[in-house]
């Protein structure tokens, strides 16, 4: 990651650094520092709002040139519109960074003094807003030795020097803590988007794993699993895939123990980490191939999501582990037709190499049930094209065995934006994937292929409780999300860092209550 935005609150009375970014609400509404400001330039902001038919519509903006009475030399006035809820405030948030960046300056400054703040206190409007503008000011230029053009190739805006944003708010110490956690997500999001936009000749699954291991310094346990240890294991699923690569496969297991009993029992999150996704012998078509680079997109959520548990010190216990191989083709590659046997004991003929993901998640979600007995598993991957047909690239697919679970990632997709749609799983679908020859085949023929897959990974969740209810597990489908995704106000890279934001929102809504 390039050097983090700087972010700073100060009171509404300071005087502004750069470029002066000041809200307006619905019908042009103004709070009182903003009003005060309007005064001080002679009526420049009700002026140039006049003049330019701006209402305050939520994200639109008016520049104002070298108003007298102000000691800025530009200040753009930008709506809120009416109560913006949550996602809102931190769209805003993002908008407001895209207008200062559009600009030059080293440092800028928003006026935070909403007329119409929703259900939100200063504070929390003001730490949401600073959420979304960091959000939004995530680059990946690590490789572009040249200076940017003007406004970035591949609609990435040029941080061209911004460095210092300063929120100037009622309540700005208040701010400053809530903002904490919130920056401590947004490090986790940055390292998932880090990992996904990396090239693959960079990243392999051994250099996954080493990066991983740098987590520790943020009070995660890190273990890596090499191949001897895997085979130990009998992950022969996992394994098959990695076959045909130079590049060793690995099994990385973060732990994060904020829990106030360190015996909780954990919630676990998997995450498909195909470093490079050829297809294998089952090959690619080339075209669009080099997108598979994100294949590691789960993982890299799982990875952002501990980081960001970590740095805000969730009350929780989670567990997140990656299933890190690469899919090639060699004379080492597994074939179609070849049957391997599963660290379950089930064997699986692989009828397509490129169905692969399925496969390392068998293994790893086997080994997470057996060593952790966690109260859910969810997992991530960017599992199928099938899920781009089916959603495109709005929601993600949620396959889920549990109502309530379902129901507590749905509500956390709405709060955050990362939205996730419920797809069927049934006997029907799981027939689709009996094989004649072995306990099960990878592929389930033409139709409703991210429902076979997701019925492939069902196989592998053995754990019931007491009353003999299975273990509480959801499959996010993530091929239309993670990479390559709309962009939004908070996300213009290609890498999206989709899922760590919501992952986090179920863990906080749902489970850190009474940890505390
Ligand atoms: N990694 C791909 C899925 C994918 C496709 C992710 C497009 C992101 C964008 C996965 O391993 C794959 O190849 N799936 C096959 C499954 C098929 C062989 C049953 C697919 O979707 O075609
Ligand atoms: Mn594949
Ligand atoms: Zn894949």
């Amino acid at each position: 990651m390039a050097d983090m935005l700087e972010i700073d609150f100060a009171a509404l009375s300071a005087a502004p650094v750069g470029t002066l970014v000041v809200l307006a609400g619905d019908d042009m509404a103004l709070g009182s520092a903003a009003r005060g400001i309007d005064e001080r330039s002679k009526g420049a902001l009700k002026k140039a709002a006049a003049a330019a038919g701006f209402s305050g519509k939520a994200k639109s903006a008016v520049e104002i040139l070298a108003p007298v009475g102000i000691d800025t030399q530009r200040i753009v006035l930008l709506g809120t519109g009416k109560a913006p809820n949550e996602l809102d405030r931190l769209m805003l948030g993002g908008a407001a960074y895209a207008q200062i960046s559009a600009r030059k300056g080293e440092a800028a400054s928003i006026l935070c003094d909403p007329a119409d703040a929703g259900q939100a206190g200063a504070d929390v409007f003001a730490a949401d807003l600073a959420y979304g503008a960091l959000l939004r000011s995530y680059t990946f230029k690590k490789y572009r030795t040249k200076k940017p053009p003007e406004d970035g190739a591949e609609g990435e805006p040029a941080r061209d020097g911004l460095t210092r944003l300063v929120i100037q708010c009622a309540k700005p110490d208040a701010a400053a803590k809530l903002f904490q956690s919130r920056k401590a997500l947004a490090e986790g999001v940055f390292l998932a988007r880090d990992l996904v936009n990396e090239p693959a000749n960079v990243l392999g699954p051994v250099e996954f794993a080493d990066r991983m291991r740098e987590l520790t310094a943020a009070g995660l346990e890190v273990e890596v699993l090499d191949e001897d240890q895997l085979s130990e294991l009998k992950m022969g699923a996992l394994l098959g895939v990695g076959q045909g690569s130079e590049r060793p496969s690995r099994v990385v297991v973060l732990q994060w123990n904020g829990a106030k009993s360190k015996r909780a029992k954990p919630l676990c999150f998997v995450g498909k980490g195909v470093c490079f996704d050829t297809g294998g012998i089952s090959i690619k078509p080339a075209g669009g191939m080099e997108d598979m680079k994100g294949d590691m997109g789960g993982a890299a959520c799982v990875a952002g999501l501990m980081l960001g548990l970590a740095k805000r010190k969730a009350a929780v216990n989670a567990v997140g582990l990656l299933g890190l191989a690469e899919n090639m083709p060699s004379g080492k590659a597994q074939r179609p037709g070849d049957i391997i046997t599963s660290m379950s004991g089930q064997t699986i003929e692989v009828l397509n190499t490129d169905a692969e993901g399925r496969l390392v998640l068998a293994d790893v979600i086997w080994y997470a049930q057996e060593r952790f007995k966690p109260r859910f598993i969810v997992d991530l991957a960017t599992l199928t094209g099938a899920i781009l047909v089916a959603l495109g690239k709005e929601y993600a697919g949620l396959f889920c065995n549990d109502d309530r679970l379902a129901a507590e990632l749905s509500a956390a997709g709405e709060e955050t934006g990362e939205k996730v749609w419920r797809m069927p799983l049934g006997k029907a679908y799981d027939k689709m994937i009996d094989s004649k020859n072995a306990d099960m085949k990878n592929i389930g023929g033409r139709f409703g292929g991210s429902i076979t897959g997701a019925q492939f990974i069902q196989r592998f969740i053995f754990l019931k409780d007491e009353k003999n209810k299975m273990l509480p597990w959801a499959h996010l489908d993530v091929a239309g999300t993670a990479m390559d995704s709309n962009r939004t106000d908070i996300s213009q890279s290609w890498a999206s860092g989709w899922g760590v934001r919501l992952l986090d929102r179920l863990v906080a809504d749902n489970f850190e209550k009474g940890e505390k």
